[in-house]
């Protein structure tokens, strides 16, 4: 039972209680460094495929006579703390391998054609591997692993220890490694993922696709995520509820007090509270909380997203045992069944977008600096809101939607009532109740299979208990498609209309008149960013509203949700396209086209609709493009987005006829096509507010490159996001330009993915090094009388009536006489190689003091027996394409004890292909480069270039910054 302790203390002064604690000794060490440490564990991962179902290609990892879930610690494979990964590649997360891997004809359509899933075993198991020094006076402190998010089906080892198994792609999970550590020396972490099956119907990546980080804390601690603050605002002062579990995971009763100090902005401290004399058995954890008083406080809002801080202490024995940040906003939330959405007592129309978690580039491994930068996009087209779509986020999205302001739908995956699935939705509000973004919860997202019966109202209603058990600040809903009047929409919170085409809403508020309504899905105005003309074979599509379609028209959505007060906003399908669900036209077609924006966040014209309806900016966009070429005299329905009163247009300086604006709709011209320019100009009471031209451009001639930060954090993190315009003489963006672009880039900077928002491109958003294994094989043995000049390792030696080779089975203690030399020979095949491929190859003892030879040459001699290093760069001159011999000489090992395996894996050759030169086509005139700092600074220049364009550069300063504690990159 927990343990609500609802004490108002007065201002005590932090300190002046002294507990004498009798610590376990181990304990006394953690009291020796104490505190919290949070490491960022992204940087130097080993990486390597393993295999969906064939054993030998997954490493053989669960063939072990006794493997992990026989006996404790026998991870086998890479899941064993010995495996050999020296060949393995090396990067840093968040990794998607995803977005790495080709487009396939025959992938799975809704995750856009990748060559992952069933159908492709050799590329839907990944390997991660990560070594990692623990010091000795880490011992007696509890250590943690976390996971933000896996996709997906992951199974965690520390030093060969299972720890657990994660089916969900995107839930937060954690593991307690302490007993498992090696302190004063190496460890190693070894994660498989399994991307093979699907959870969602669109694009979801495949691999450690978040950040993982490395947690340290005193055995008496706040508890993972275990901290909450809600706000209650009263006039001029706010009562901040601050609450923390704490745990004492010591072997003796703890005595402590609680410190909770609110810090503004600024980093002053404006008020603590102190709890006090508390105490918890071993083992045992308790929420503790108190109400502090905020005098005038700044209130979180959308135009000014201002962010307190808790900072909770435990203290104990005189010393401050824990430390623990929470970021927050003091502000209220309110859903009216009548009124609709209130922030701080405020009626705020929610206007907002759905959006699933991948960018161009990059897949769903979205640096944290990119999640600003589709914020800040949504936000200049006047959306104040942000459906998580389909699942738990990742925490630095809604760490951006704090600070920028942004409302939150934060949703939860799938919908049921188990102790798993209940629990996927416990770890989401424990780790998302803090931010001042989030205003609601769903619980789910279209569950045909009982939506609309009497089986979804009861889980609904046990799922929203159970919400309100762990959040009784938040409402939740669920994103119903039909059914409506029935099932979860009887008892749901906040109804949560998926399309007006599915049913009335006016009929479901009559007959519910105390629930409010939101609507979590309504359609945009699907199409191809800057295409007007359907084109088949290559899955462009002009926007829907031009065939007259009520359904695919941007404006019945807002019109019917801005004519009805009782809704408090509504969610389009979606904000940014995504990868999969290529609908309409299915392969070639491997992304959606569903967005108001594209991939990479370029604007298409309905942009501009929501921007004329959702802000107080004036706005004018007028629409198609006027490059039509052997089009001359054709008719064009010319479009206007505005918010003026009137827009007149003119082609060619005549005009073409003044109109008034509908508010939250558009106006429509016929204009016959002539080259030259389309001028709009937009009145407001009768004066001219705004223009805005299209204009029929010259050939391409240039590129311009605009970066969207030109100085960047050297933190190996942060990016810039550059676009990539082709221009013609003039200056003018080019809209129909489709120019290939090559990219170089110098500097303490690399290039992590490139993209266009073409939905039907097959180019790659990612050029990375290649490393590939090759393996040595066909071992065989022969016994031989001395070292030198041995003819037996030569290329062409005539092996055949040789011994396959193994190692001695025996062990003789009383063993006598000298020890047999030996000849091992092997076979590995090398590709065809390139001057620039590197060739390493990296061998394990198969005998003492071993020389070795590759095709009769030797690469060197008198190897101590598992001597570390043992890496050699083979040249190129001693190598062919094909058949090549390996060769080792030296004295047979002998056993050391009769438990001992002698090793018999000769090791392996890596063979690295560099990065191929970067490239990408711009679409309709544009492409996007984005470019991440390394932990260096410097200059950073990026070069675009294409045969008849004029190039072009843009430089980025990449600036010394404040490293975040990280677990350093691994030293092999
Ligand atoms: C909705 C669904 C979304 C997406 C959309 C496509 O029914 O909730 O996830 O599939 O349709 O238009």
């Amino acid at each position: 039972m927990k343990k609500l302790l609802q004490i108002f203390l007065f201002l005590s002064v932090i300190g002046s209680q002294v507990f004498v604690q009798s610590l376990a000794r181990a304990e006394q060490s953690a009291a020796a460094s104490p505190g919290r440490e949070r490491l960022l564990m992204d940087f130097g991962w080993r990486f390597a495929f393993g295999h969906a179902y064939d054993t030998d290609k997954d490493f053989n990892h669960a063939t072990g006579f006794f493997s992990y879930f026989a006996k404790a610690g026998y991870g086998d494979g890479p899941a064993s703390a010995n495996f050999d990964d020296r060949a393995w590649r090396i990067l840093n997360l968040p990794h998607d391998w995803a977005i790495e891997v080709p487009f396939a004809s025959n992938g799975s359509h809704s995750h856009g054609y990748k060559a992952v899933g069933r159908k492709f075993p050799e590329t839907s198991v990944g390997w991660y591997r990560k070594s990692f020094s623990i010091s000795k006076s880490d011992l007696g402190r509890r250590i943690g692993v976390e996971f933000d998010g896996v996709f997906r089906d992951s199974i965690v080892w520390v030093n060969g220890h299972y720890l657990g198994h994660e089916p969900s792609g995107y839930s937060g999970f954690r593991y307690d490694i302490t007993d498992h550590l090696n302190y004063g020396g190496n460890n190693v972490i070894a994660v498989r993922v399994d991307a093979t099956m699907e959870e969602g119907w669109f694009y979801e990546g495949a691999g450690i696709y978040r950040h993982v980080w490395l947690t340290k804390t005193a055995p008496l601690h706040v508890a993972p995520y275990g901290t909450f603050v809600s706000s209650d605002v009263k006039g001029n002062t706010a009562n901040v509820t601050a609450r923390a579990t704490v745990i004492n995971e010591g072997m003796t009763k703890a005595k402590f007090d609680i410190i909770q100090s609110i810090v503004d902005a600024g980093g002053k401290s404006v008020a603590t509270r102190r709890v006090k004399k508390l105490s918890l058995k071993p083992g045992d954890n308790d929420e503790f909380s108190c109400v502090i008083k905020v005098k005038k406080p700044v209130l979180w809002s959308l135009e000014s997203p201002y962010l307190y801080k808790l900072i909770t202490e435990v203290r104990s024995a005189g010393t401050v045992v824990d430390s623990y940040q929470t970021t927050f906003g003091i502000r209220t939330v309110r859903f009216d069944p009548n009124e609709g959405f209130f922030l701080n007592g405020k009626h705020v129309k929610l206007k907002g977008t759905n959006n699933h978690q991948d960018h161009a580039g990059v897949g769903v491994a979205v640096p944290d600096a990119l999640q600003e930068f589709r914020i800040a996009r949504l936000k200049e087209m006047g959306s104040n809101a942000y459906r998580c779509s389909h699942n738990p986020p990742t925490p630095e999205l809604l760490d951006a939607c704090d600070r920028l302001g942004m409302l939150v739908i934060d949703e939860n995956r799938l919908m049921g009532t188990t102790p798993e699935l209940l629990d996927q939705l416990k770890r989401l509000i424990l780790r998302d109740r803090n931010h001042p973004s989030v205003i609601i919860w769903s619980l789910g997202n279209e569950e045909w299979a009982f939506e609309g019966n009497i089986t979804g109202e009861r889980i609904a209603a046990t799922m929203q208990a159970f919400a309100k058990r762990l959040d009784p600040t938040r409402r939740t809903t669920v994103a119903i498609s039909g059914g409506w009047g029935q099932g979860i929409s009887r008892v749901i919170d906040v109804m949560g209309y998926n399309y007006i085409s599915h049913g009335s809403t006016d009929e479901q508020h009559a007959k519910f008149p105390n629930q409010p309504g939101i609507g979590t899905e309504e359609t945009t105005t699907q199409g191809t960013r800057g295409i007007y003309f359907d084109d088949r074979p290559n899955a462009h599509m002009a926007p829907l509203h031009k065939k007259g379609s009520t359904g695919g028209d941007i404006e019945v959505g807002w019109k019917h949700y801005a004519a009805r007060p009782y809704l408090a906003g509504l969610f389009y399908w979606t904000g940014f396209d995504y990868r999969g669900e290529a609908n309409p036209f299915g392969w070639p077609q491997v992304s959606s086209q569903c967005g108001i924006i594209d991939l990479c966040g370029f604007p298409k014209d309905c942009f501009y609709y929501l921007k004329s309806c959702w802000t107080d900016e004036t706005v004018l966009h007028v629409f198609p493009h006027w490059n039509w070429k052997g089009k001359e005299d054709q008719e064009f329905d010319v479009w206007a987005y505005s918010n003026c009163d009137e827009v007149e247009l003119f082609l060619n300086d005549k005009s073409v006829g003044r109109k008034k604006m509908e508010k939250n709709s558009h106006l429509q011209w016929k204009v016959k096509y002539q080259p030259g320019t389309v001028l709009a100009r937009g009145y407001k009471n009768g004066k001219e507010v705004a223009t805005h031209s299209i204009e029929t451009t010259g050939e391409p001639a240039a590129i311009q490159l605009t970066a969207h930060r030109a100085v960047i954090k050297a933190d190996g993190e942060d990016v810039s996001v550059i676009t990539v315009q082709v221009n013609d003489s003039k200056e003018r963006c080019v809209a129909t330009a489709n120019n290939e672009i090559i990219f170089a880039i110098e500097g303490p900077g690399r290039i992590i993915g490139v993209g266009n928002g073409d939905p039907s491109s097959h180019e790659p958003d990612k050029y990375i090094e290649s490393v590939s294994q090759v393996r040595i094989e066909n071992l065989k043995m022969q016994t031989v009388d001395g070292t030198e000049d041995r003819p037996e390792v030569a290329f062409d030696f005539n092996d055949s009536n040789w011994q396959a080779f193994k190692q001695p089975s025996e062990y003789n203690k009383e063993a006598k006489g000298p020890a047999k030399v030996i000849v091992i020979r092997g076979v590995f095949n090398l590709q065809e190689f390139a001057d620039d491929t590197k060739i390493t190859l990296l061998t394990k003892s198969l005998a003492e003091g071993q020389a070795i030879y590759v095709n009769g040459h030797r690469i060197a001699q008198d190897i101590k027996r598992d001597a570390p290093g043992q890496k050699y760069t083979l040249d190129h001159a001693i190598l062919r394409p094909g058949k090549n011999i390996y060769a080792v000489i030296g004295t047979q090992l002998a056993k050391k004890s009769q438990w001992e395996n002698l090793n018999t894996d000769p090791g392996v050759i890596q063979v690295i292909v560099p990065i191929p030169t970067w490239k990408r086509s711009v679409f309709n005139g544009l492409a996007q480069v984005i470019v991440q700092s390394a932990r260096q600074s410097g200059e950073v220049t990026l070069k675009a270039s294409s045969p008849g364009l004029s190039s072009n550069v843009t430089r980025l300063q990449a600036q010394p910054t404040a490293l975040r504690p990280a677990v350093p990159a691994s030293q092999q």
